[in-house]
């Protein structure tokens, strides 16, 4: 793949047939990149409303309203940043939904670190760190349609570190080249990504989250670490973060007993 490795000053433009050449398994997708859009889990959702097949991929250069988490916004930078969104279906009868964007965090991340990314860890429920700062977060959204979960998953990812997006981001904003000696194009960094993905639903349609437990807890950021959780409308909860249960829900171990989270935001508690 050295041919590939770019000078990091350049910024290669994402391209359907560069992405295509490095998918190994080419056939379970169908690649679109767009020019500009508002998001593509909101172009995506609606494709899929009207039928889009499994595999469909949306990758924008420009996302003018990207979404993230619990309402909030995406800033991305064009050309500095990796922004996607994948259309998948589990059949009735799925293992719980629930543990779904932790398994594709470890997904992604296992894609990040072939790539020869170190340092990798993941926050729960599902942002991606590098040496501990954000550099990437999946928005996972879904709907039933004929009893299949009709699942659009959307990724992400800060290639470099540009100063629009710090100058808007009120957290340390990290980025793929500060964990990477050779950047790869997002080409195929997009197409490894997918390929992890590939692999890991057919997983997760078996098995759900529960065999990926032990892969998400080796990355958790913050195992063993006190932490406090914050959930709207929920008194803040502080403890020892104990890892995650088979469904995904973080363990907190706290003065009064062991607590499940299932939904919140959880950082470092401060000395
Ligand atoms: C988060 O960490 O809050 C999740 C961020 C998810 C951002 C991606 S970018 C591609 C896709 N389209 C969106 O509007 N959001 C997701």
């Amino acid at each position: 793949m050295k041919a590939d490795v770019i000078d990091p000053s350049v910024q290669v433009p994402l391209a359907a047939a560069a992405i295509e050449a490095a998918l190994v398994m080419r056939a379970r997708f169908s690649i679109e990149v767009i020019e500009r859009c508002d998001s593509t889990n909101s172009l995506l959702l609606e494709r899929a409303q009207q039928g889009a097949p499994v595999g469909s991929v949306v990758v924008c250069e420009q996302q003018e309203a990207g979404r993230g988490r619990r309402g909030r916004a995406w800033i991305s930078a064009p050309g500095d940043s990796l922004t996607f969104s994948l259309l998948w279906r589990f059949a009735p009868g799925v293992p719980a939904l629930a543990g779904l964007s932790l398994a594709v965090g470890v997904a992604l991340a296992r894609a990040l670190e072939d790539l020869g990314a170190s340092d990798i860890t993941l926050k729960w429920p599902n942002d991606i760190l590098g040496a501990g700062a954000k550099l990437g977060g999946i928005l996972i959204e879904t709907f039933l349609s004929g009893g299949s979960h009709v699942v659009v998953i959307g990724v992400g990812l800060n290639m470099r570190r540009a100063t629009d997006v710090i100058d808007q981001v009120d957290a340390p904003v990290g980025a793929l080249d500060q964990v990477m000696t050779q950047l790869p194009s997002r080409n195929r960094v997009l197409a490894a990504l997918l390929d992890s993905l590939a692999i890991l639903f057919d997983e997760f349609a078996v098995s759900g989250f529960k065999p990926l437990r032990t892969a998400w807890q080796a990355r958790n950021a913050h195992a063993d670490k006190e932490v406090i959780i914050l959930a709207e409308g929920m008194p803040a909860a502080t403890g020892r973060c104990a890892g995650v249960d088979e469904e995904g829900a973080l363990l907190l171990d706290t003065g009064s007993g062991r607590r499940r989270i299932v939904s919140g935001d959880v950082s470092l508690r401060s000395a």
